[in-house]
């Protein structure tokens, strides 16, 4: 098995995918998706198989990580079966970001297919708050879920926080006690510029990072780690806990440098970086060679040229990327 085959004209490596199994989902949260959404035909998204065939392309490139994302993930039909068969595929890390609402009767399945990790967006422990950034989601439902994950035995589970001003950042402190009491980590993120949404103005709404410190600061002394692991969060820990409180900061920390991942969105298309329109089209590949993966294998290969140096987002909230976040693959 080589190291890994896929390196890019800035010679970072890229040993992590992230593949995207549906756009679509149980929730409309407000950073993410416009309250009346259009969602893909069938005709036009990967087959369970080709997502595998997409893996298991990736994994013989020396790709050791894979998370499936979204959309919701939980809310694709045969996403166990999907689960089981890369659950073979002896990765050093299968992870899964999902928002939880149907952990409560899938948590033990996927544990048992083999899932290692699972992150778990969590943005209000208020019922009403919760609801009012979901627009949809059941807060109970999804306190629960978390409580199924760790109930599945699943370690290392962790919390997602997009923090948005005058909506949840004053409950950044309740959040951290939650996490803190159940051993969960924590990362906070701050709101990127990923499709059009009109519901509110991120450009007032951005919570920095820096500003989300100061606010745990006030109750708990924050220490940097640096095991900061080539992704974009940088790690934090407080006295009196071994949970790890996470930042990802788009706007005020360039993290494109160590940058080792890339995405396959539900349509197929290969992006080299969530801040750049740059994409390989697979699923034209996958379908004019069914039996044969060498020619995808070879396009995988070609695209790491297409992977941009950095990314670029601006603090004001205008869009650059119209791509929405379902369709990137949180
Ligand atoms: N900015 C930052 N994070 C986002 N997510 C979705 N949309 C955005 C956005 N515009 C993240 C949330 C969610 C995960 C699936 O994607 O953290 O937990
Ligand atoms: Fe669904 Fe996640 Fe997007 Fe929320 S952020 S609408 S849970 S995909």
């Amino acid at each position: 098995m080589p190291l890994s085959e896929l390196t890019d004209r800035f010679g970072r490596t890229v040993n992590y995918v992230r593949l995207s199994v549906t756009d679509r989902c149980d929730f409309r949260c407000v950073y993410c998706m416009a309250e009346e959404m259009t969602f893909l035909p069938r005709a036009k998204i990967l087959s369970l198989e080709e997502i595998a065939r997409v893996a298991r392309s990736f994994v013989s490139l020396g790709t050791e990580k894979i998370r499936l994302t979204g959309g919701e993930p939980l809310v694709r039909k045969g996403i166990l079966d999907l689960v089981r068969e890369i659950g073979h595929y002896g990765l050093r890390d299968f992870a899964m970001t999902t928002n939880g609402s149907h952990l409560p009767e899938m948590a033990e399945e996927l544990r048992k297919g083999g899932l290692h990790r699972l992150n778990i967006s969590l943005d209000s422990l208020d019922p009403e708050k919760f609801h009012a950034v979901t627009r949809t989601g059941k807060l109970p439902q999804v306190l629960e879920g978390i409580e199924a994950a760790r109930d599945a035995g699943f370690r290392n589970i962790k919390l997602n926080t997009v923090v948005m001003k005058g909506r949840n950042d004053e409950e950044i402190p309740d959040l951290i006690e939650f996490a803190r009491a159940r051993q969960l980590d924590i990362t906070f993120i701050e709101e990127m510029p990923l499709g059009e949404i009109s519901e509110h103005d991120r450009g007032l709404a951005l919570c920095t990072s820096e500003e989300v410190r100061s606010i745990i600061r006030q109750h708990h002394d924050l220490e940097h780690t640096g095991d900061d692991t080539g992704g974009p969060a940088r790690y934090y820990r407080m006295p009196g806990s071994d949970i790890r409180v996470g930042f990802i900061s788009p706007h005020s920390h360039n993290f494109c440098a160590t940058c080792n991942r890339v995405r396959v969105t539900v349509e197929g298309r290969l992006l080299l970086c969530l801040g750049n329109e740059h994409s390989v089209d697979l699923l034209g590949v996958l379908r004019a060679h069914p039996d044969n993966d060498e020619v995808l294998r070879e396009t995988i290969i070609k695209a790491m040229d297409l992977k941009p140096e950095r990314h670029h987002f601006s603090s004001n909230g205008d869009v650059e990327i119209l791509r929405f976040m379902n369709m990137t693959g949180g």
